[in-house]
């Protein structure tokens, strides 16, 4: 029985919300292992829609478990929310479906506040982020101050933790001209919402490993995409968890191991919100028109994606760094119509050419990119469910694609609907 491992091989948002849920109907446990509501994962299912940040995307379907992993940093009062909408809908949850990791640590509210305030500085520190508080709360956890899940069941811990948490963010706060936190005012909330939470709470990394010795199969749901990767993204225009594979079992308690299939999700062009590199951007009329075909505003923030070409260089690179087995290529049918295409396949700078993005911010703001161009093709691809429904120029194109980052179609969407997909392998079964 196979494992499988979604990641976004590019800068999010690459489609990875239709291609989880259908996975995620086949597994018996999905598991999200890093980020945390700055994700928004859309699911169409029967006609309604679910908008997800925190939740597994497994929620919506009964008989699974999900599970929010260490990995992750969870805003206690966002999840009470979301699970009442997704009650509101009809969705089930409780304790036996809903499993979240003692060790996952909390997004407070000054954690937001913080966020915010550093990005309305001004431009040198503005990164662009979703201003809900997870780079401040992921700093927490590495600096040893974080309150964590388990920690609400506890008074005395509580207030301890509190106490180590505002030593640290009073002054910072100080500093950037915000109040003093309200310790009494943040400890009863904290209480207020500890039952809440402390329902789900559960040693994660136990009943993962017992899931796969049970031969369960198991989804690891991931969020963001790999360039945003903290240590491997266009730092430090990324986010501040791990999003890569790697992090799939560090995230939720298991040894690598656990993970047999990887797949990369790959949008067929490429987009980006927020600051930072990006070197096939197009500030024309081809950027404007893949933008206003594929939709690409943010769920989360609203903000319009920048758009530009397929850049094979960076999903070559992404799709090396994640072992990723095989792609599910997105979003194909926004390219209809282009009377040519671009894919970027290398780069060039002060005059030599390079296969991958290196990582000094300097040599980055030289990139030039190397361009191959495509015919493409007037006909429609949306909603094609088998290659014979695609136009020879659009299968030339995928197979183009496939050739440049080495990596082979697993699975082909044509349109938001979840049976508008060309399954080439199945993950699971693979
Ligand atoms: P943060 O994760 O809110 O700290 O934001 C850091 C960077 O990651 C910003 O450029 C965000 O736009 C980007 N980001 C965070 N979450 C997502 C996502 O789910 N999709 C796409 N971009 C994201």
């Amino acid at each position: 029985m196979a494992n499988v491992v979604v990641v976004g091989a590019q800068w999010g948002d690459e489609g990875k919300g239709k291609i989880v849920d259908w996975l995620s109907e086949r597994a018996d446990v999905i598991a999200r292992f890093q980020g945390g509501h700055n994700a928004g994962h859309t699911l169409v299912i029967g006609g309604e829609v679910f908008k997800l940040n925190a939740l597994p995307s497994g929620v919506v379907r009964g008989g699974k478990l999900s599970v929010i992993g260490n990995g992750v940093v969870l805003d206690p009062w966002h999840l009470v929310k979301e699970i009442a909408a997704i009650r509101e809908q009809g969705v089930e949850i409780t304790p036996e479906t809903l499993m979240v990791a003692e060790n996952t640590p909390l997004i407070l509210p000054f954690h937001g506040e913080l966020d915010r305030a550093r990005e309305a500085q001004n431009s040198v520190a503005r990164i662009g982020t979703t201003g809900r508080g997870i780079g401040p709360c992921y700093e927490d956890k590495v600096g040893r101050r974080v309150i964590r899940v388990a920690d609400l069941g506890d008074n005395d811990t509580l207030e301890l933790r509190v106490d180590r948490a505002l030593v640290h963010h009073n002054a910072l706060r100080a500093g950037l001209g915000l109040d003093p936190i309200n310790r009494d005012a943040l400890l009863e909330s904290l209480r207020a919402i500890a039952p809440e939470i402390l329902q789900y709470a559960a040693p994660v990394w136990k009943a993962m490993n017992e899931a796969r010795r049970a031969g369960k199969r198991i989804l690891f749901e991931g969020a963001q995409g790999s360039l945003l990767d903290a240590d491997f993204g266009t730092y430090p225009y990324v986010t501040s968890s791990n999003v890569i594979a790697g992090q799939a079992a560090t995230g939720t308690g298991m040894g690598p191991g656990a993970i047999d299939f990887v797949l990369g999700i790959v949008k067929a062009y490429t987009t980006r919100v927020g600051e930072g590199p990006f070197p096939t951007e197009l500030h024309d009329d081809d950027g404007q028109r893949l933008g206003e075909r594929g939709r690409e505003f943010g769920t989360v923030t609203g903000r319009k994606r920048r758009c530009g070409w397929f850049d094979a260089v960076l999903v070559r690179q992404t799709c090396a760094i994640s072992g990723v087995n095989g792609i599910a290529l997105t979003k194909l049918d926004v390219l209809d119509g282009f009377e040519t295409l671009r894919i970027c396949t290398g780069y060039e700078i002060d005059g030599e050419t390079y296969d991958y993005l290196p990582t000094a911010a300097a040599v980055q703001a030289k990139v030039r990119p190397v361009y191959e161009e495509m015919p493409g093709w007037q006909e429609s691809t949306a909603g094609a469910r088998s290659w014979a429904d695609l136009p020879a120029e659009a299968i030339k194109y995928v197979r183009r694609i496939e050739e440049l980052i080495q990596c082979p179609v697993a699975m082909l969407s044509t349109s938001p609907e979840r049976d508008d997909t060309i399954l080439v392998t199945d993950p699971f079964e693979d």
